[in-house]
């Protein structure tokens, strides 16, 4: 088969390699897309060293249909569409035995710890395999993975009808908490970022959603004026590393600033740097902090809801590309990432 292999870091070869052989327990795959995600552009320059074992297939949001099913798989049938789940957790450490998978402390993914879906097939485990309704586009089933980001989010600040929401981050993360969000309240839903045009995909798809330019006006007192000095139930941050604007509070802090007493601040972003906040914001609201990772358990629910024609996944892709472009489009995500949200990759022919 062909595959995408990382040779070196920044450095993509697209050449023959070993077709997988399915072993007992699991389904071959033959992949269709497969979704440029934000920390493949972290795996691609070498920032995951040495967890990343070049040379190595990376990719780990997939979808394809089944090729061949190992000795003793039951429940699916050559040629049902799939997508694939790629967390591996290790089932033995404080937070597995516990049933907390998303915080195991030797979590490994399929595609980023070993060779992933930037190929044209992949073999692996039964349970890590979820089948969609026939009649979705092979690009749709590519995003099952992330749209699982968003709908864990959603899942750990328990959201509900009726609870409005801010979401700070128009990016991936953002764009999938808002459309899982849709699918559990009407009420407003605001969205924070600089780039207007991701604010515009937002605003653009759903009706009442509400989009603040921190570079405009202050988000925290935006969302006051909007809610009549109340504030919203649940603020989410997925911005990771974040821009600074002039008498605008930090991400973190803004969320805190801008719920309701008794909401919710659900943090996504995986930034390194400390991101300061006042704890006396938080305590007079008696407000949680929940953290949200990967996703646990969603693939199913997110199904459901892209089988139902309840999500709008042509929102999230800005480019189709073939899989023996991978360099060219991991290079146009690194130099413009602004102009792209999701960029897939064609390996179906
Ligand atoms: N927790 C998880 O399960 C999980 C999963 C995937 C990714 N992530 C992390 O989520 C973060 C977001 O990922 P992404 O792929 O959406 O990235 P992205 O770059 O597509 O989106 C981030 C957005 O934040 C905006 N932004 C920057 N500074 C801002 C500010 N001060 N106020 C408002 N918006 C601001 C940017 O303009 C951008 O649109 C990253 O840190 C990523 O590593 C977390
Ligand atoms: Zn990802
Ligand atoms: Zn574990």
């Amino acid at each position: 088969m062909k595959a995408a292999v990382l040779e070196t870091y920044n450095n993509f070869v697209w050449k023959e390699v070993v077709t997988p052989k399915v072993k007992p327990g699991e389904v071959l795959i033959r992949i269709k897309f497969a979704s440029i995600c934000g920390s493949d552009m972290h795996i691609f320059p070498g920032d995951f060293h040495p967890r990343t074992p070049i040379p190595f297939t990376p990719g780990h949001e997939m979808g394809g249909v089944v090729e061949e099913i190992g000795e003793g798989v039951s429940g699916f049938e050559v040629g049902d569409k799939v997508a694939v789940d790629p967390i591996i957790w290790c089932g033995k450490c404080p937070a597995c035995l516990r049933g907390h998978y998303p915080a195991c402390t030797s979590l490994k993914l399929v595609g980023v710890d070993l060779d992933g879906g930037f190929a044209e097939y992949i073999s692996v485990p039964q349970h890590m395999v979820f089948k969609t309704a026939s009649h979705l586009p092979d690009e749709h089933v590519a995003l099952v993975e992330i749209y699982g980001i968003g709908f864990h989010a959603n899942n750990r600040a328990e959201t509900k009808d009726g609870d409005s929401i801010a979401i700070w981050g128009a990016g991936r993360v953002g764009q999938v908490i808002l459309q899982a969000a849709r699918t559990k309240t009407k009420s407003t839903i605001f969205m924070v970022d600089p780039l207007d045009k991701r604010l515009e995909i937002a605003k653009n798809h759903y009706e009442n959603v509400i989009t603040i330019n921190p570079t405009k006006e202050n988000p925290v007192e935006a969302i006051k004026k909007y809610t009549d000095g109340k504030g919203v139930d649940i603020a989410f941050e997925a911005i990771g590393h974040a821009h600074e604007f002039d008498g605008v509070p930090t991400p973190i802090r803004a969320c805190i600033q801008s719920i309701r007493g008794a909401g919710k601040v659900v943090v996504l972003g995986l930034g390194d740097d400390p991101a300061p906040i006042v704890f006396k914001e938080l305590i007079w609201k008696e407000a949680k902090i929940v953290a949200s990772r990967v996703s646990h358990g969603e693939f199913t629910e997110v199904i459901e809801h892209l089988n139902a024609g309840n999500l709008k996944p042509e929102a999230l892709i800005s480019k189709v590309m073939h899989g023996s472009q991978i360099q060219q489009a991991f290079e146009l995500v690194q130099n413009e990432s602004q102009n792209y949200l999701k960029v897939l990759l064609d390996f179906s022919s």
